[in-house]
């Protein structure tokens, strides 16, 4: 047997992890060669990439960030921009990637991406190819799975600046504003701002009020605590406003999100008589080394992934539902996203402590 592996869309924490434990269960605990294909589906178009993998060439990347095989986002193989005879086309190389699949003998593919990725890998199974999927992504917003690996990592990592953060608020008395990453669904923002202490939490799922921001950080400075944590989620958008979209795609469709910390910052800066800084965590999120329990659940899930090969249990996606790992159908996963629940018990716990989500 000859196994495929590969690492699409954003990059995160626990990659490496997993592409070491598929490596690694394919040949010692089923005897299987494995290919890593480069930079996603990339790898598999006009221009075949892709190289042999072993337990040698996995050692030592468990606790490294990023992905030895490369990435690569904002493709879709079903629209890819080709010069043909000199003119700018679309073309769809869904056939091409299924040939050049085929012809390299590959019994499985692991797609390991986020919702995108995950999305496209559900495709070519329904072009017949034995694909199985890994949900990863810092977000957390795929549907079936409690967790995806990557996202305690970045949730460690936003927690830690809001950490550095709190003192230096504390110590001039200012509001500070920090975006983190999380387009649709406000994780990071949530469980980061409930760890660091935030005392304002703008999430995708529950559109502000800037008012309610502004009473909830005058309230404060009125009874004695002179400043102010407000974590927003990159997604976040006022009651009856849009999201902060930088760019978009030819058909319209969110490319990339950033300015809300600025604009939130801005708009409690003109309505109260408060110092306001901006601190933007970006990339910072998606980097670094992974924390114990992405590390773990990535290796879990690498295991998982090569056990479906061995049962050739195709169109599936390894999950984690109860600290038990399961599987769930690939369709059933890209059906749509995890949100927070507006009135779950992470939101109340939050708010019972006084904390606002601009409602
Ligand atoms: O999907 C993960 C994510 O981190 C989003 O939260 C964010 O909007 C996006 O990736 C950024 O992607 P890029 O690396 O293309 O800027």
């Amino acid at each position: 047997m000859k196994i495929g592996v590969l690492t699409g869309g954003g990059d995160c924490p626990g990659l490496n992890a997993v592409i070491r434990a598929v490596v690694k269960a394919s040949s010692l605990k089923y005897g299987w060669d494995v290919i890593g294909v480069e930079d996603g589906f990339t790898g598999l178009m006009t221009s075949v990439r892709v190289r042999e993998m072993t337990p040698k060439s996995v050692c030592g990347i468990l606790p490294t960030g990023g992905t030895i095989l490369g990435t690569a986002s904002d493709i879709n193989p079903m629209k890819v921009k080709q010069f043909i005879d000199g003119k700018e086309q679309i073309v769809d190389l869904s056939r091409l990637i299924v040939k050049n699949a085929n012809g390299l003998g590959l019994s499985s593919l692991i797609c390991i991406g986020g919702d995108g990725t995950l999305r496209i890998a559900n495709h070519f199974y329904l072009l017949g190819l034995p694909v199985i999927g890994i949900p990863k992504t810092i977000d957390n917003d795929i549907l079936e799975t409690d967790s995806t690996f990557g996202f305690h990592t970045a949730v460690n990592t936003a927690t830690e600046a809001l950490d550095k953060l709190h003192t230096t608020a504390e110590s001039h008395r200012r509001v500070i504003v920090v975006e983190v990453m999380g387009r649709y669904a406000g994780w990071i923002a949530l469980e980061a701002g409930i760890s660091g202490g935030a005392n304002v939490i703008l999430i995708p799922e529950i559109p502000f009020q800037i008012e309610a921001v502004c009473k909830k950080i005058m309230n404060r400075y009125e009874h004695g605590a002179g400043f102010s944590i407000v974590v927003v989620a990159e997604g976040a958008r006022p009651v009856g406003g849009e999201m902060s979209v930088i760019k978009r795609t030819e058909d319209g469709s969110v490319l990339r999100l950033g300015g809300i910390g600025n604009k939130v910052g801005e708009e409690i800066a003109a309505r109260t008589n408060v110092d306001v800084r901006v601190t933007v965590l970006g990339h910072i999120q998606r980097g670094g080394s992974p924390v114990p329990f992405d590390r773990s659940l990535a290796t879990r899930f690498g295991v998982a992934a090569c056990d479906l090969a061995a049962k050739q249990q195709f169109g599936q996606m390894v999950c984690l539902k109860g600290g038990e790992i399961q599987s769930v159908s690939l369709q059933d996963a890209t059906r749509g996203l995890k949100f927070v629940s507006t009135e779950g018990n992470e939101v109340k716990s939050a708010e019972a402590l006084g904390v606002s989500f601009g409602r």
